[in-house]
């Protein structure tokens, strides 16, 4: 089993708790930039959605919203969550490489760093190309990744944090041009561990990439304020641009 196939579970939910409704609208105002107002008519495609928090909040603003993710611990909370909020998302489970749909959505995104998870960086770039073909030709297209400059920069090798009585070590190194994160978590005397491993492309091995899926960037942003890309300072590294 690969590492993404095991992390994205109950665990990576209480993990990552933080990255929760609020802060999903920090990307939500940055989309709605280069979105028509909500109609039902448009079509949004959230690509590898997790447990939905922005599929979510974008059908609330009245689009019609399709998440797809492998992990179905995470689509489960996501459909109990849209439940929840009297919202209709099309959530369903597909690999992010396999995806079946073609030339049906008006607008896709790929947010917080669901992408360069294959050994080979052929399978991430089947994933492009199957993201290109789910679009409509001329369809905005939004990859939202981690910014490999800052990374290498600001690295914590370990830190431990107590989470809902969980104790959850992280160690991090990069190593063949990945982060490569273990995660160790202790709990009533059982301890389980998982993996994270990105492959950290650059800014122009990314636009090539997209590039060679037939996807035209047309902006780079190093967050969701829309603050200019700088290697070594943003965050993040957000593409921009359409679908040849
Ligand atoms: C870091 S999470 C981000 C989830 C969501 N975009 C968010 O912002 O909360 C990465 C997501 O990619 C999904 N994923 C990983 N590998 C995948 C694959 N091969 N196909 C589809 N989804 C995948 C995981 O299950 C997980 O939900």
């Amino acid at each position: 089993m690969q590492w993404y196939e095991k992390w994205f579970n109950d665990y990576y939910l209480k993990v990552y708790q933080h990255r929760n409704n609020e802060d999903a609208e920090r990307a939500i105002n940055f989309l709605k930039e280069f979105l028509p107002k909500g109609n039902s008519d448009f079509k949004i495609f959230d690509l590898c959605c997790g447990s939905g928090r922005h599929s979510i909040q974008l059908a609330k603003l009245g689009f019609s919203v399709t998440g797809i993710d492998l992990s179905q611990a995470l689509l489960d909370e996501a459909v109990r969550q849209a439940e929840a909020e009297n919202v209709k998302v099309g959530f369903q489970k597909f690999d992010a490489r396999e995806i079946p749909f073609e030339n049906k959505f008006d607008f896709g995104i790929n947010l917080f760093t669901s992408f360069g998870y294959f050994d080979n960086s052929d399978e991430d770039l089947r994933q492009l190309k199957a993201f290109h073909k789910a679009l409509k030709p001329n369809a905005t297209f939004v990859i939202d990744f981690i910014n490999h400059g800052y990374l290498r920069k600001s690295l914590v090798l370990q830190d431990t944090k107590i989470i809902n009585e969980m104790k959850v070590i992280q160690k991090r190194k990069i190593q063949n041009n990945r982060i490569v994160k273990n995660i160790i978590i202790q709990q009533d005397g059982e301890e389980h561990e998982f993996q994270e491993s990105v492959r950290l492309y650059t800014l122009q091995e990314l636009l090539d990439l997209c590039d060679e899926a037939n996807f035209k960037g047309d902006f780079v942003f190093g967050d969701f304020d829309k603050s200019d890309y700088v290697l070594e300072k943003s965050k993040r590294m957000i593409v921009v641009g359409k679908k040849v």
